[in-house]
């Protein structure tokens, strides 16, 4: 549904319970486009999912039920304001476990429907893609490298829905091949921190591969990685501490040798789309962008291209409702709002007119 929005400050609380996260939010948009975060709660289910190395949709989807409205609560309550301050509800409608999806997208319509105000059905991609825009005050158009437990995705970001997909993973997001990386030699979940701790200790000495290095299309692949690794850690088994620090290392350097040459690929074709006038910005989204040697390789290569790197502050490149809500407004700003009839989306691709990655499994 599209209805016409005064420009005027925009108010909006944001929803976000796409995985294990249960967040709310409320950011206000000034008339001339800049943002602020009022509140900004989230409460994280990390303990409850570590038991299993990874996280079980059914126990997500009932925390949420659980932590949702305690979460508004206090968010609403930070802000200082009441339901009828805010001009439009929004949630993270997917992609995402559906089962959390659905708690957060009927709360927010039963809250909108309330205060008699829109619902935004917000694509939790777009909303870490338009992060920038509420931290850095950073306009269009930019590439973003999102690296998160779910999502692996390079994309030109136009404007408000309007993006490019240049790359996607073809199997494993980096942040899970993190996570199963760290379980195949028994460290903890999530596993990246676990990783790059390890690795402090260990040489990169170990060849591994680098798989899709050099190919035009600037797609992931980290299935084959994982794998070596795991023959790698099989050959020298039983593993010592050593062991597990000198497999981190090379693991972590490999995926630092992708991720530069594929994201040197996609500043390369960001150019040529876009033309010699454009501003160069790289943003990096997601959980994965905290790894120190992976921001070192971001900063070498971006340098090389010349582009400026944009790395919001950690709280809000990993899943957070702030930015729920700062796509929320950006969209209302843009008369952009959805019926109640709007639907939760385990699957919703963020280019639709992107080419299939030939070999992509799920994730892609
Ligand atoms: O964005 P995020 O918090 O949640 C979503 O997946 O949406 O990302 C979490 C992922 C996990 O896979 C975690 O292992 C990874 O980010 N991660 C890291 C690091 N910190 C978190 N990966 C590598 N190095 C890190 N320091
Ligand atoms: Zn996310």
């Amino acid at each position: 549904m599209v209805t016409g929005r005064p420009n005027t400050s925009l108010t909006v609380l944001g929803i976000e319970t796409s995985c294990d996260e249960t967040a709310a939010a409320v950011v206000r948009r000034t008339a001339d486009g800049r943002g602020a975060i009022l509140a900004n709660v989230v409460r994280s289910q990390l303990d409850l999912h570590a038991a299993y190395g990874g996280v079980v949709p059914e126990i997500a989807a009932r925390a949420h039920v659980e932590l949702l409205d305690a979460a508004i609560k206090q968010a609403m309550a930070e802000a200082g304001l009441g339901f009828d301050h805010i001009d439009a509800v929004a949630a993270a409608a997917g992609p995402g476990l559906v089962g959390g999806l659905i708690v957060g997208v009927t709360t927010a319509k039963a809250i909108a429907l309330a205060a008699g105000v829109p619902f935004v059905a917000v694509n939790h991609l777009e909303a870490h893609a338009l992060t920038a825009g509420l931290t850095e005050g950073l306009g269009f158009p930019y590439l973003l490298l999102l690296v998160s437990g779910g999502h692996t995705q390079l994309l030109i970001v136009k404007e408000v829905g309007d993006y490019e997909r240049l790359g996607t993973t073809l199997d494993d997001a980096l942040g899970e091949a993190f996570d199963k990386a760290a379980k195949l030699l028994g460290l903890g979940y999530p596993g990246g921190p676990e990783v790059e701790r390890a690795a402090a200790r260990g040489q990169a000495a170990i060849p591994l591969p680098r798989p899709m290095i050099g190919r035009p299309e600037p797609h992931f692949s980290l299935a084959g990685l994982k794998t070596a690794l795991r023959h790698a850690a099989q050959a020298r088994a039983p593993l010592g501490e050593q062991d597990v620090a000198d497999l981190c290392a090379s693991f972590q350097e490999a995926v630092a040798d992708i991720v530069k040459d594929r994201t040197a690929r996609a500043f390369e074709i960001c150019s040529e789309r876009l033309g010699p006038g454009a501003q160069k910005a790289l943003v990096v989204a997601g959980g994965v962008a905290a790894n120190t040697r992976l921001k070192t390789a971001l900063e070498e290569v971006t340098r090389a291209h010349g582009f400026r790197l944009v790395v919001p502050p950690p709280a809000l490149c990993t899943d957070n409702a702030a930015m729920i809500a700062w796509a929320g407004a950006e969209r209302l700003a843009r008369g952009l709002t959805d019926d109640l009839s709007a639907p939760a989306r385990a699957r919703w691709p963020l280019d639709p007119d992107a080419p299939p990655a030939i070999g992509a499994g799920i994730k892609a």
